[in-house]
């Protein structure tokens, strides 16, 4: 029997709750499901590509699904899909508003490689709002964002959003303190 090998590309900075419920539905309807996170050079993530891999490794050993792995990839996503022996790109479709992008990206897939199918799928309706990019915004905004990932994404989010304000406040500082010394020494002038 043919089996059917499956791709979930995307950038997953940081992979949300919401990427794992796709995750655990295209590895109920495909039996491969190769997870790849772009190598995007103009873009810029708040994780490392390498980061990323090893949240979504965690994620998916955690969940226990065995027919799931993590890859990375560059250039056109049809041509890597193609080197996979894949047949299909499984994305996920959240709102109307994502459908306009979705479908111009599946007919340009398409165009490029008429063998391969876009599968799309929705997420649990309680993820209808979620995104990396909101995820990003209101860590750095200092909101909560433990029910929107899995622990160990919060965790390491928390752990760069510390690093980022540690060297914001060191910024500060260094400003404060050179403009405190300018009036310190123009006081000592007058
Ligand atoms: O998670 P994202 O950022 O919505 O994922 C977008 C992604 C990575 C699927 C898309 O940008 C992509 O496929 N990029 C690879 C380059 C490519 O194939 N471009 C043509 C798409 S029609």
């Amino acid at each position: 029997m043919k089996r059917i090998k499956a791709i979930y590309p995307g950038s997953f900075d940081p992979p949300t709750n919401g990427h794992l419920d796709l995750i655990e539905r295209g590895s109920k309807i495909f039996d491969e499901l190769v997870v790849a996170i772009l190598r995007n050079p103009e873009k810029d993530p708040l994780f490392s590509v390498a980061d990323r891999r090893k949240m979504l490794e965690a994620m998916i050993m955690t969940a226990g699904f065995d027919n799931v792995s993590v890859d990375t990839f560059d250039g056109l996503t049809v041509d890597y899909a193609l080197r996979l022996d894949a047949q299909a790109i499984l994305r996920g479709i959240r709102a109307i508003s994502d459908y306009e992008y979705e479908l111009q990206m599946a007919l340009m897939n398409r165009k490029l490689q008429p063998a391969l199918e876009t599968v799309f799928m929705m997420p649990a309706e309680k993820y209808s709002y979620l995104s990396s990019r909101l995820v990003r915004e209101v860590a750095q905004l200092g909101g909560s964002i433990d029910c929107l990932v899995p622990d160990l994404v919060a965790q390491k989010v928390r752990e760069k959003m510390d690093v980022a304000h540690k060297f914001a406040n060191r910024g500060e500082f260094a400003v404060n303190a050179s403009s405190e010394g300018k009036s310190r020494s123009r006081k000592k002038k007058a």
